[in-house]
């Protein structure tokens, strides 16, 4: 036989297919098997766990996502890690290939043995059809597949191409493979037979054929590439012969490479028994023995008591012949070749029900019990990174609790304690402002009474002359503020200076514990950072511009001077205002008293004094005469001119003229200097007594502002604090949300997982138990 016979075989076969299309496609007997097929076990085995597998991945990609978004959320740093990320994302890759994976998967059931023993025919029969080419001699050339296809018609696919061959190319396929050489019985050619037409290709099983296990020498390739994955051999012997070694070597060689492979033993052809009845039990009892003994002892792939169960005496051309006829609507006995065909029949559907039993039990657990536990495996890493995650979230929520519970309790005493420190402070700043005030007043009133001892300091070129005077008076106005200024810090600023910068220090103090960390290293800042002056700002200059001296020759015992004397210094210039107002006499200016508003403005009504007033005044002076020169020799003079007489007054007449010689002789520069000096205490003394109240509070208001300031920026840092503290309390709140919201995730998630658990346990134990 040659691919040129398979394709004349295939030819006429196909032919029989498109004339079927019109048969009713199944028998009832054929339906019924359907429903009933223990091969549905893989069937629903397979949808079952494939669902699983869509649920599993999908969960991942779920859970995949979450852990990606929990990874790249900032606020929730290392809650999630990368890695665990990239885990799970393998995980769902894995997940997408095996689901893959099952779809394809189906039982595989692969026919061996010596040529002409009836291994096609065999699969024919399975398939209640001529799918499969056979014949007498070598007729299957290569291997050949046959499954289930939802198309309607048949088609063939070579091995390397994905063509499809219909019916129409056989002839061409048949051609083909006469040609090609290259092809040989290592090679697959695989059939697609219409699902709607067989039920066993509808359950997913696959048939696969094989040329005679005598006519090659390449049983080592033959395994590799059609045994590994298959679930059930079935060794169609001939029950007409004894089992050969060729055959058994076969099975060997399987063995070696697959761990108790399931084999069952057709003794075909047990219709030629019923030639000689008389040795029929001897000879199946022979079968038999030597059968069990290859199994059990040989291959040690089943048990002595299973062995049997294995081993069946068939005719597949009698079962497929009845079939046929069934199907066409003839007896089924009318394919009988001997007698006896009821009980090989029933032989064959028993052999069909153990192996469709044995290889859906098989195939469930070959090939999903792998990948279940596969499943668990990554379920359960999944749940323990939902755990971990979980875990994490509720810890790092735990700390922001606590977190947002100080912070708040750090507001609140934040608050409190500054309402507290603003009253004290207050308090603080008002009594050092007082206390500065006294200060300032207290040494301004001493320095006025020693401003002579600062005007006597002052030396200068001193002339009479209206031009050096300008400058002298300027210059000395200036001495007596620098001077008054020095010794006015000298008394106050240090013990100011000392009080301001403890009553700071005490506020920093106080406000420190206020302050976040990071201000408090800083806090110096807050701080001017120079050195706090008071200043005093006498401003002499201004104050003194009315001071106008006199320093005119003015004799002691003068009228003016008299006047004066009797008079005291307002009355004379009263006086002297009023006599203005009269024939003019001439009278020295002497505007040494009162404010220079004073002066400017003469009241008039005090300018019509009477000279009764005057007297009284002069009156009332006289007691307060005192010993000084001019007027002892005025009390001395009168009480001489009683006693006596002319000559006194001469000699009292030459006293005066000499005294106003002597007067006269000294009035120098010096003197006069030393009047304007006079004149100048006596005038600055008054001005500055004026101020003194002014000039105190103008400094306890700059200690006021100093203190105020530094406290207005320390509470305004304070006040940053608080809102950094509501701040930080705001986003301490989302951050505990978001925890929240992850905890939540990680828990339905890894519930998920625990229910997906469930769903593969359950599987487990429903399909991958061992059976009893
Ligand atoms: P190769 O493909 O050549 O390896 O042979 P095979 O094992 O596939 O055998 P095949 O099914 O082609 O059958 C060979 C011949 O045996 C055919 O003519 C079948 O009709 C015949 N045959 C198969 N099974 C039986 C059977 O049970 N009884 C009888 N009497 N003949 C059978
Ligand atoms: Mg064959």
């Amino acid at each position: 036989m040659s691919y040129k016979d398979i394709s004349h075989v295939y030819l006429k076969h196909m032919h029989q297919l498109s004339t079927m299309a019109s048969a009713p496609p199944l028998t009832r007997t054929d339906s019924a098997r359907g429903e009933f097929s223990p091969l549905k076990h893989f069937v629903v085995a397979k949808k079952k766990i494939s669902d699983v597998f869509e649920q599993l991945l999908r969960y991942v990609t779920e859970t995949s996502e979450f852990v990606e978004e929990t990874c790249g959320n900032k606020a929730l740093e290392r809650i999630a890690s990368l890695d665990q990320k990239l885990e799970i994302q393998s995980y769902a890759d894995k997940l997408a290939v095996i689901k893959e994976v099952l779809a394809r998967r189906h039982m595989k059931v692969a026919f061996f043995g010596r040529t002409s023993n009836g291994k096609s025919t065999v699969i024919n029969a399975m398939l209640r059809d001529r799918v499969l080419p056979s014949g007498i001699g070598h007729t299957t050339n290569c291997f050949l597949s046959v499954e289930g296809t939802d198309d309607d018609k048949a088609y063939l696919k070579t091995e390397g191409s994905d063509e499809e061959m219909s019916i129409k190319t056989v002839n061409q396929l048949a051609h083909a493979l006469h040609m090609d050489e290259s092809l040989d019985a290592g090679c697959l050619v695989r059939v697609f037979w219409p699902k709607t037409k067989c039920a066993l290709l509808r359950d997913d099983l696959v048939l696969v054929d094989s040329p005679g296990t005598d006519v090659t020498s390449q049983l080592d390739s033959w395994i590799d590439k059609f045994c590994l994955d298959a679930d059930v051999f079935v060794l169609v012997a001939n029950s007409e012969s004894t089992l050969m070694n060729t055959e058994k070597h076969f099975f060997h060689k399987v063995n070696e490479r697959l761990s108790k492979p399931n084999i069952f033993i057709l003794n075909n052809r047990w219709d030629a028994s019923a030639n000689e009845p008389e040795y029929m039990e001897d000879v199946r009892k022979q079968h038999t023995d030597r059968c069990v003994n290859f199994l059990v002892e040989e291959l040690k792939v089943v048990d002595r008591e299973q062995a049997p169960n294995r081993i069946f005496f068939v005719s597949a051309k009698e079962v497929l012949n009845s079939r046929m006829q069934r199907a066409q609507g003839m007896p089924e006995t009318g394919g009988a070749l001997a007698e006896g065909f009821q009980e090989r029949l029933k032989e064959f559907q028993s052999f069909e029900r153990r192996f469709e039993e044995c290889i859906s039990q098989s195939a469930v657990k070959t090939k999903f019990e792998q990948h279940t536990i596969r499943a668990k495996q990554i379920t359960e890493k999944v749940k323990s990174i939902m755990d971990a995650i979980n875990i994490e979230a509720a810890e790092k929520r735990v700390a922001a609790l606590e977190e947002r519970e100080n912070q708040m309790d750090r507001l609140e005493f934040v608050k409190n304690q500054l309402n507290l420190l603003i009253d004290d402070i207050k308090k603080k700043i008002k009594a050092i402002s007082e206390n500065v005030e006294s200060k300032v007043s207290s040494a301004m009133g001493e320095e006025i009474c020693r401003l002579h001892v600062i005007v006597d300091e002052f030396h200068a070129d001193f002339h009479p002359s209206p031009h050096v005077l300008k400058i002298y008076k300027s210059e000395l106005l200036a001495h007596v503020e620098a001077g008054m200024g020095k010794n006015l810090a000298f008394r106050c600023s240090n013990a100011v200076n000392a009080s301001v910068q403890s009553s700071q220090q005490y506020m920093i103090e106080s406000m420190v514990p206020l302050l976040p960390s990071t201000v408090k290293t800083q806090v110096h800042m807050l701080v001017p950072s120079r050195k706090f002056d008071l200043s005093y700002d006498l401003n002499c200059a201004t104050l003194c511009s009315d001071f106008q001296e006199n320093i005119e020759f003015q004799f002691s015992l003068g009228w003016t001077a008299l006047v004066h004397r009797f008079l005291g210094s307002d009355n004379a210039q009263k006086f002297v205002v009023a006599q203005a107002s009269r024939p003019a006499l001439p009278v020295a200016c002497t505007p040494s008293s009162g404010p220079p508003s004073t002066m400017s403005q003469p009241n008039h009504e005090k300018a019509l004094m009477t000279n009764e007033d005057l007297m009284v005044a002069m009156a009332t002076n006289v007691a307060s005469l005192t010993s000084r020169t001019s007027m002892s020799v005025l009390v001395v003079g009168g009480v001489v001119w009683k006693t006596v007489g002319w000559r006194l007054i001469a000699l009292s007449a030459s006293l005066y003229g000499m005294l106003y010689l002597y007067e006269r002789v000294t009035w120098t520069t010096k003197a006069k200097e030393r009047a304007l000096k006079r004149q100048f205490v006596d005038y600055a003394t008054e001005k500055l007594q004026l101020i003194v109240s002014f000039t105190s509070s103008n400094c306890s208001h700059q200690v006021q502002q100093e203190m105020a300031t530094t406290f207005a920026r320390l509470c305004q840092q304070v006040d940053q604090t608080q809102k950094d503290l509501e701040a930080e309390i705001r986003q301490l709140t989302a951050t505990i949300d978001q925890l929240e919201t992850v905890q939540r995730c990680s828990k339905s998630l890894r519930h998920k997982a625990t229910e997906l658990e469930k769903q593969l346990e359950a599987f487990s134990q429903q399909y991958l138990q061992p059976q009893q």
